[in-house]
């Protein structure tokens, strides 16, 4: 594996594929790499020759009151479990390299629409932050494709949104998100969680499954289904930012006829914020 630390070393290694007929794909990450992380690995190398895993806690998605100097990082831990899978770059830029004019001076990508509902409401200026450093991230790799987890599925429908509106070549690809055996989906912020936080964690999953259960059988009362799950939350000791069916393809509300949702939640847990989704059909409905 090679190590690539600046964005020139990446463009010079990703040229260097693209001269010898191989295709690359990148698999943003911010490190504290676990199986979820794996998984999204396992995905580029089926659909690549090469595969450059990036590492970068980005300052621009965190606001003054999230978590950036506590997100955790292990980048000895994170360099075994790549070498181990047979990763063939992996891209570790500085600060100061992807944001040669500072923070506040470099210009931003705003998405506009998906950005300000959902998390947006709740973490402003996240999703300019993840815009930017994802088009970063692909001006220095120019990868054939990228591939993100459908954990964060506001994100995901961003970035193909700001790929399409950018006409960005990269071809953007959704990977189902993996559990723990309890259902609670694998995240680097749950190592966060206390003893008992953990062991209520995995009602985030099972809320938006109910709630999954009473689409999936043709209730079209969104704003009951959606009144019960903040109330089965809040009775569960968690602290719901919101819980929400949307369209899965624009997040705009549904109207009666949809038969395809995705059922969304962000909730916290002491000082802990867990987001999850899950997709829907209506039973009957056709492909
Ligand atoms: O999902 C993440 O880990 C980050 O938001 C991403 C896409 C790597 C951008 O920093």
């Amino acid at each position: 594996m090679q190590t690539l630390d600046s964005v020139e070393a990446a463009r010079a290694w990703s040229r260097a594929c693209r001269n010898a007929g191989e295709s690359v794909a990148l698999v943003p990450t911010m490190g504290n790499l676990h199986a979820g992380h794996l998984s999204l690995v396992t995905h580029a190398a089926q659909l690549a020759r090469r595969v450059v895993v990036s590492i970068f806690v980005n300052p621009l998605q965190f606001g003054p009151q999230d978590d950036f100097v506590r997100y955790p990082r292990t980048p000895e831990q994170d360099d075994r479990l790549l070498r181990e899978r047979g990763v063939d770059g992996l891209f570790v830029p500085t600060v100061a390299d992807m944001y040669p004019a500072g923070l506040a001076e470099t210009t931003r990508v705003e998405v506009p629409g998906l950005s300000d509902l959902l998390c947006g409401v709740h973490r402003p200026g996240h999703f300019v932050g993840v815009a930017t450093v994802v088009v970063k991230l692909f001006n220095a790799v120019q990868p054939d494709l990228a591939v993100f987890g459908e954990k964060d599925f506001q994100q995901l429908l961003l970035i193909r949104k700001m790929a399409t509106d950018l006409n960005i070549p990269t071809r953007i690809v959704g990977v189902p998100t993996v559990r723990e055996a309890d259902g609670l989906a694998l995240s680097s912020r749950n190592r966060y969680l206390g003893a008992e936080e953990r062991k209520l964690a995995p009602r985030l999953w099972s809320t938006l499954r109910a709630a999954a259960g009473r689409l999936e059988s043709g209730d079209a009362d969104f704003q009951g289904i959606e009144g019960e799950g903040l109330e089965t939350l809040r009775s569960a000791g968690l602290r719901p930012d919101y819980f929400a069916v949307r369209h899965p393809e624009t997040l705009a509300r549904p109207g009666a006829q949809d038969c395809s949702f995705v059922v969304l939640a962000a909730a916290w847990l002491g000082t802990t914020r867990l987001i999850d989704n899950c997709r829907v059909r209506r039973k009957g409905a056709g492909r």
